[in-house]
């Protein structure tokens, strides 16, 4: 066991190249130094997969990093964003383990495979009614006509909230995203904004379906908060996350899946003739280039982490894409292989925090994708090159994808 910083090098995780090609920067961290320093986030970056699972699984790691982001503002900014900090301190997860397992027991029984297979014909219903809207003109942008409506509109279906009200929901959403970006103050601002205009917008909801309850998801908090399990400040928290992970991940890993096929033509022309092997391209999709590309964790004690001693306190930065394409783990690791089988990526996270909406991304990019290449035999690359988010090396996200079909 090495002691913390002996043999630990320091990687600049911002430089305009890592941010454009974060992998070619990952590989040689993890063949360098799998336990590599970030100064600007100040943590250590953890790219071998076992080490990652290993981080992922111990319990003496907790999730409260993006609140802890907030100790680098100045007190007049923390002063300021007290309410963000605030909401997102009751967000699932970064509660305290008690609370956490109360708001997972209340929740998971609508979000099992079993229960989110019911809401397939909906899916469909969904993603033929968006592609009926852009099907006469030939092209589409797939992120703002597909990737976003359609998990947007499901998330917002199961919550329960008005038909009408999706357009501000997402734009909600997305300035909420900004709590994951690193300390950008404008962002925060907006997030901030969003997060008080939503607090706003659900207070007359929850107070309707205590009149009147339905079999939506805030009904069934509504119903918990009269038993005394919930607050109404934490429906409302956990009513934005859930808003928010609902649409954002999924998503990206549509707009990111997609271009995946469209950037390997020989594995799109397979999944047309094969669509059977859906379920593990979007496996292939999330190992390869899944949307959460890390996750943050912090010692609540000293720990022993992939060979050194941590003091508590200790930020971690578990870079989930990095390991997905470990080598010693999986074969042919840089390899997009729609039949890849045993594929044990962490794109959902693992352990006491695992992805709650795991099944409902997969069954929705399950459902769009059968149905995209079906309906669309010739969609072919409407871009020259792929137009990504580059404020953060963080986030894989594609702000557009132009497509275009005869
Ligand atoms: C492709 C889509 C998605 C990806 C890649 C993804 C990824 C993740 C990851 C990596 C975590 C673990 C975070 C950590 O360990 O710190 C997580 C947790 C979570 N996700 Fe997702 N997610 C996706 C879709 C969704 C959807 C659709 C929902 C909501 C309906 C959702 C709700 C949540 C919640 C509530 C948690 C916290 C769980 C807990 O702490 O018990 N996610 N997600």
């Amino acid at each position: 066991m090495t002691d913390v910083a002996a043999t630990i090098r320091s990687y600049d995780l911002f430089t305009p190249e890592a941010v454009r090609d974060p992998m070619a920067l990952l590989r040689r961290m993890r063949a360098e130094s799998p336990v590599g320093w970030s100064p600007q986030l100040q943590a250590y970056v953890l790219t071998r997969h076992p080490d990652i699972v290993a981080a992922l699984k111990d319990r003496r790691l907790a999730t409260g990093n993006l609140t802890r982001g907030f100790d680098r503002l100045s007190q007049e900014e923390q002063d300021e964003l007290r309410p963000l900090r605030e909401s997102i301190g009751l967000w699932m997860g970064h509660t305290d383990p008690a609370h956490h397992v109360r708001l997972q027991q209340l929740l998971k029984r609508y979000f099992t495979p079993a229960t989110i297979d019911t809401l397939r014909p909906q899916v469909r219903q969904i993603t033929n009614d968006l592609l009926d809207a852009v099907a006469p003109a030939g092209r589409m942008d797939v992120v703002t006509d597909l990737a976003y409506p359609l998990p947007a509109n499901v998330i917002a279906n199961m919550l329960g909230m008005p038909a009408g009200d999706r357009q501000r929901l997402q734009a909600w959403s997305r300035d909420i995203a900004a709590v994951f970006q690193i300390a950008d103050i404008g962002a925060l601002r907006r997030a901030q904004r969003s997060t008080l205009e939503m607090q706003e917008y659900l207070h007359p909801l929850i107070a309707q379906r205590r009149i009147q309850p339905t079999d939506d998801i805030l009904s069934v908090f509504v119903a918990a908060q009269h038993d005394g399990t919930i607050s109404e400040e934490e429906i409302v928290a956990n009513c934005v996350l859930l808003l928010f992970a609902g649409h954002e991940t999924t998503a990206g890993l549509i707009a990111n899946g997609l271009a995946l096929l469209l950037e390997h033509p020989d594995q799109l022309d397979l999944l047309r003739r094969r669509p059977e092997l859906t379920p593990s391209a979007v496996e292939e999709m999330l190992r390869y280039d899944g949307p959460a590309g890390a996750v943050m964790r912090v010692s609540e004690q000293p720990v022993e982490l992939a060979g050194h001693s941590f003091p508590a306190n200790t930020l971690f930065h578990l870079a989930i894409l990095a390991g997905n394409r470990d080598p010693d783990v999986f074969p042919d690791a840089e390899l997009f292989d729609i039949t890849r089988t045993g594929n044990r990526h962490t794109a959902f996270g693992m352990g006491a925090f695992y992805c709650l909406g795991a099944a409902l991304a997969r069954m929705e990019a399950d459902e769009c994708f059968r149905i995209l290449l079906d309906r669309l035999p010739g969609i072919r690359p409407g871009y020259q090159s792929l137009d990504r988010d580059s404020d953060s090396p963080l986030g894989r996200r594609l702000r557009s994808l132009p497509v275009e079909w005869s």
